[in-house]
């Protein structure tokens, strides 16, 4: 079922996986405060009902999202305005990085600026042959401010992050699955389909070890080694609390399929 939860943003399930679609081909998908404000709302939804395992974010086959809008920021003037007119947009970011469920962005054709950035906040990417991913901000006189500078930096490395971010140079698809942005490319025709189906394989796996997964991962990318190894351990441990532990150990003992409660 899709309804449209914001005319730009539309939302819709499939089994246990939530999906929701930028879609304002218009503008590229140029990420408004109000297509932000609804991404973010849906994501939340999900990431809170027990029912949805894992999330899709997708943008349309010309464009993930050309970045935020910038018919939106052009008049702002200094600092301080700059700050207090985008700091609750830019913070939307920040909280699609701090999602629980695993989140996997569809991305095709355009994932600039805002847009490459709000892929990278998701967990892994499945892009289309015609995927282009880039941070341009540097050509219109300012700098990433969603984590352009600091996630694609971490994803692949300092210097290509230092020639996209102060130049604009934009990767491809298959680049930017050769630098390790990216998880896999897929047809235009298929990215969505194949970004549902990874969905779906990650719902099927027991939820609490999932979102444990999802945040040590995560964890590893700005810890030392040691708080890192420290952190799965215990998170390691809390999963012998659960269900679903005793039932996959008992499941492989028992040469059968688990069946997980989630609890
Ligand atoms: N904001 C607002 N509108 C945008 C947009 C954006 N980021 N990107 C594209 N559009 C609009 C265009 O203004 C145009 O609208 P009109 O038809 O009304 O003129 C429409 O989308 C189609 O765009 P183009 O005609 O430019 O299409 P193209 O195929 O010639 O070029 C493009 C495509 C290379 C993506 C080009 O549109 C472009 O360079 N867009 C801007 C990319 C960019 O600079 N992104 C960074 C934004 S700043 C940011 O994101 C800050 C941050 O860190 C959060």
């Amino acid at each position: 079922m899709t309804t449209a939860a914001a005319p730009e943003v539309l939302v819709e399930t499939e089994g246990k996986i939530g999906i929701v679609t930028i879609s304002r081909p218009q503008a590229l998908n140029a990420l408004s405060v109000s297509v932000m404000d609804a991404v973010v709302e849906l994501l939340g939804g999900f990431d809170r009902d027990p029912s949805i395992h894992a999330m899709v974010l997708a943008g349309l086959p010309r464009a993930f999202a050309a970045g935020a809008d910038i018919g939106e920021m052009k008049d702002i003037t200094g600092a301080a305005g700059a700050e207090k007119q985008l700091s609750r947009h830019l913070s939307h970011w920040d909280k699609i990085g701090l999602l629980k469920k695993p989140l996997i962005a569809a991305v095709s054709g355009f994932a600039l600026g805002g847009g490459c950035e709000l892929a990278m906040a998701c967990d892994m990417i499945v892009a289309s042959e015609t995927a282009v991913f880039g941070q341009p901000e540097v050509l219109i006189g300012v700098i990433a401010g969603a984590g352009g500078t600091q996630r694609l930096t971490k994803a692949v490395g300092k210097a290509l992050s230092m020639e996209m971010n102060l130049t604009g140079r934009r990767l491809t698809a298959r680049e930017a699955l050769s630098f390790g942005l990216v998880n896999k490319v897929v047809p235009v025709e298929s990215y969505l389909s194949e970004a549902k189906k990874l969905a779906h394989t990650i719902a099927a796996q027991p939820p609490l070890a999932v979102q444990a997964a999802k945040a040590s991962v995560l964890f590893a990318v700005d810890s030392k080694l040691s708080e890192g190894l420290s952190f799965e351990r215990q998170s390691f441990f809390r999963l012998f609390d659960t269900q679903d532990q005793k039932e996959g150990m008992k499941a492989f003992a028992e040469k059968r399929k688990p069946v997980w409660t989630g609890n």
